[in-house]
């Protein structure tokens, strides 16, 4: 049986004592049961101010009501009052034990499956073909995967796609400039792109026979068609690339580029019309949402078909939301997409929702801010270019290398692992633990750190606990749980809140507070372990509960960091 969370625990006894007390009914959610930061107290529950306003009565009146008909079952000692009306709450050590044995058994830590699953579409990742991915597509990359692995993981039905820059104008180019120039070498994508684009602007002609092959690409012309699938192949293989090397979950199969939603294109428009959506402004069919405007106050568009007819990034994504509502039944919709595309995203769900293709969804745009230099500005190489992701990653296995270099009894092929997962981890969690709106800087010594809030802090500790576990030999199987020490006690706590960390990071798509808890335990371990011997502990009964609490950090912190995608070597 699924227990619920220590603190939706309390919160369901103070709710029940308070409609008893007062006749006042509130959700759980509305208990303000919080984890409390003073000595000797487990939660603390702060009600009884904001009520006591409500009800006309003193706080410490109405948190007296409270503890009368608070009926505790061996859950927690009854509360004292504390101040101006706090209920500090303490909870049973017997109760806490059983509570501690009993996520040790579960193979999910205790973390419960959604009663509601959703079906959920999530584009992210969403590169550019015939562009090199830049650092900033290493945010939607790991941000959106770390999402999905958290929504899976609760027991959502995720559905991925990678909406591919594959079409449009720039096609015409790619494929003139691939006839023009057979022998120019398209794996290196950026120099490729530039060099048509080169031609482009200083060639007439061929300026001319691009835009006649963009008209030939779109009308389904057969070879070009092949010339166009021949640049997505090739960017394909870079994209996977990356993915592989940063444990992106995405495959093939994952990919609706621009170009699938074309054939729905013609419907998008008809059914806009039909529903009396749509203007006519300079040419071109637009829709006018209600509460968009510039900064002069005049009405801002969504551009459905432009002026020579063709369908450009917003009647793309009219489409994708139609197709993945109507088509897949998706009962969510999530893009992982950076924030400057807000207003973007905002236009297209009010749209969407005007055509009825939004009845019953939830959409939502999960924007993200940039990655940065160390002079503050959006990351750039020397020659002010934007940053391959691939070199940066690189860069990353090699700097960790030499971290674990100083670890000689590793063979060369573990050193190896070990790398990958150090400096790839770092650069992932350094993106995922900051709260993802805003931007951050990018700096190799902080990522790297093997103190703070870091991966590598999280693996280190990850692997001292594997290693106590080697010297301690047999596992402690389920002997039972005994917390005497308040180190064991806060421990004990801090595991406990495993599940409420993995829900508040999936609702709230905030990976950052799964590292935030994360972080927490690995530091709850250590003061815990410098204060409680494991192996030389006093009792062979006391050393087999330590065993198991070491145990369950570890899968704890192992379980943590796969939800963000990040690999805890057990030798470190
Ligand atoms: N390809 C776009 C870019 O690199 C992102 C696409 C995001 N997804 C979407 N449905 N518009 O900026």
């Amino acid at each position: 049986m699924q227990q619920l969370e220590v603190s939706e625990e309390l919160a369901r006894r103070v709710v029940a004592a308070l409609r008893r007390a007062f006749d006042v009914e509130l959700s759980p959610a509305e208990a303000l049961i919080a984890v409390s930061a003073r000595d000797g107290v487990d939660y603390q529950c702060n009600l009884a101010m904001s009520l006591g306003k409500r009800l006309g009565k003193p706080p410490r009146e109405v948190a007296a009501g409270i503890v009368e008909q608070l009926e505790l079952d061996g859950v927690a000692d009854r509360p004292e009052i504390a101040g101006p009306g706090f209920l500090n709450f303490v909870l049973r050590r017997e109760w806490l034990e059983q509570r501690v044995a009993e996520q040790a058994g579960d193979e999910r830590l205790g973390v419960a499956l959604v009663a509601q699953p959703k079906r959920i579409a999530l584009d992210y990742s969403s590169p550019n073909v015939a562009k090199e991915m830049h650092v900033g597509h290493l945010r939607t990359s790991v941000i959106g995967d770390a999402i999905a692995r958290l929504l899976r993981f609760v027991g959502h039905e995720v559905l991925p796609h990678n909406h591919l820059g594959d079409w449009g104008t720039p096609f015409g180019m790619l494929i003139e400039y691939r006839l023009a120039e057979p022998d120019a070498d398209r794996g290196e994508l950026n120099a490729f792109y530039q060099a048509a684009r080169q031609k482009f602007d200083s060639d007439e002609d061929f300026a001319n026979r691009s835009r006649e092959r963009v008209v030939k690409l779109q009308s389904g012309d057969p070879e070009t068609l092949a010339f166009w699938q021949e640049l997505i192949d090739e960017s394909t293989r870079h994209f996977n690339a990356v993915y592989r090397q940063l444990g992106i979950t995405l495959t093939d199969a994952d990919v609706y580029g621009e170009s699938f939603y074309n054939p729905y294109l013609g419907k998008v428009v008809e059914e806009l019309e039909a529903d009396g959506l749509t203007e006519v402004s300079d040419g071109a069919v637009c829709v006018f949402p209600e509460g968009f405007h510039n900064r002069e106050g005049d009405r801002l568009p969504l551009i459905v078909r432009k002026r020579d007819g063709g369908y450009g990034y917003a009647a793309t994504d009219l489409a994708t939301v139609r197709y993945w509502t109507t088509e897949r039944g998706a009962t969510d919709l999530l893009y992982v997409v950076g924030s400057p595309q807000a207003q973007h995203f905002a236009m297209v769900f009010a749209v969407c929702r005007a055509a009825g293709w939004l009845d019953g969804v939830h959409a939502e745009h999960i924007g993200f801010g940039s990655v940065l230099g160390a002079d503050g500005k959006v990351m750039r190489t020397r020659a002010g270019e934007s940053v391959k992701l691939a070199d940066l990653l690189d860069e990353a296995v090699s700097q960790a290398a030499e971290i674990v270099a100083e670890r000689s009894e590793l063979s060369a092929e573990e050193q190896q692992q070990v790398a990958h997962a150090v400096g790839v981890g770092a650069v992932k969690y350094a993106d995922l633990s900051g709260d993802r709106e805003r931007d951050y800087v990018f700096d190799w010594n902080r990522m790297l750190a093997k103190e703070g809030n870091t991966s590598v802090y999280l693996q280190y500790a990850h692997a001292r606990i594997e290693s106590i576990l080697a010297k301690a030999g047999e596992s402690a199987g389920d002997a039972p749980i005994l917390l005497a020490k308040p180190a064991e006690r806060a421990l004990a706590l801090t595991l406990l809140r495993f599940s409420e960390a993995v829900h508040a990071a999936t609702s709230a798509y905030a990976p950052h507070k799964l590292c935030t808890y994360l972080y927490d335990a690995a530091v709850s371990f250590s003061r815990f372990y410098e204060q409680c011997p494991v192996l030389l502990a006093e009792t062979p009964e006391l050393r087999a509960s330590r065993v198991q609490l070491a145990t369950l950090t570890a899968r704890t912190l192992v379980q943590g960091l796969a939800l963000l995608g990040i690999e805890a070597p057990r030798r470190l």
